[in-house]
């Protein structure tokens, strides 16, 4: 049995007293919430104000993107165990918005998969199509490439510690979610392909979360499909209520 777990992704969003604020809120109304793993990936600059007001509550911390290399000349770049020091379990990688904004591609993906799963971080990998690809027929050939791309290499006992989400690139922030069954078969495109790659041990135990538009009115009906284990949450993870609700939405 695969443990819902939900995610919100603050992207660069709010400023170091409101994320402190909605952190401050998670923790108050997220006590008691029992049979679902929570988690908040706030800006990078933030995680150590937010990883001190979530400590010791049921939220964990994440990342929103790591550098590969352990240390040295790389301006700008954060490592995995400078991530490790201020109490993050999680780093979402290979973000639509990293690969088709900032150029990051999957060989870049496949680096940093592996830098957060030795130094012992959860990566959140990330794959999706673009709406004309979903449109040209073309959102497996597209899930298969980045899968086999920014996993290449990863072994079988890592891979179950792993959480792959699907994020189509056209239900990002544009309010049109993907319908409960167009998220399905995706879903089940993906654990098809694990079983194909691993084994059937592995495509029963990794988490995939869908992404894309999840508000509290439509999340108990994605969250009720057999293969979508819970969500990754962009815009409503902004909102303590939101938020929670979506987690209220998922099975119990
Ligand atoms: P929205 O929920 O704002 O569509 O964002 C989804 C997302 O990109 C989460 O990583």
């Amino acid at each position: 049995m695969r443990r819902p777990f939900i995610a919100g992704n603050w992207k660069m969003n709010l400023d170091r007293a409101a994320a402190i604020a909605l952190a401050e809120g998670l923790v108050k109304h997220s006590e008691g919430k029992v049979g679902v793993d929570l988690a908040v990936c706030p800006p990078s600059v933030y995680l150590d104000a937010v990883g001190r007001v979530i400590a010791g509550s049921k939220i964990a911390l994440g990342a929103q993107n790591v550098y590969h290399e352990a240390n040295g000349a790389y301006t700008g770049e954060i490592s995995v165990a400078m991530l490790q020091d201020l109490g993050c379990k999680y780093v979402i990688l290979g973000h639509s918005e990293r690969r088709h904004v900032l150029g990051e591609t999957d060989a870049a993906i496949n680096k940093k998969v592996h830098a957060a799963l030795k130094g012992g971080l959860v990566p959140i990998v990330c794959v999706g199509e673009l709406l004309e690809e979903r449109e040209a027929s073309k959102t497996l050939e597209v899930i298969r490439r980045q899968f086999d791309g920014s996993l290449a290499g990863v072994s079988e006992a890592q891979m179950k510690t792993l959480v792959i989400a699907y994020e189509p690139v056209w239900a990002i922030g544009t309010g049109k979610v993907a319908t409960p069954a167009q998220a399905e078969e995706v879903h089940l495109d993906l654990r098809k392909i694990l079983q194909e790659r691993y084994n059937k041990g592995v495509a029963e135990a990794v988490r995939i979360q869908y992404g894309g538009s999840v508000k509290p009115d439509n999340a108990a009906e994605l969250l009720a499909q057999p293969d979508i284990d819970g969500a990754l949450v962009g815009g409503a993870s902004l909102k303590v209520d939101q938020f929670l609700g979506i987690a209220a939405g998922a099975p119990k």
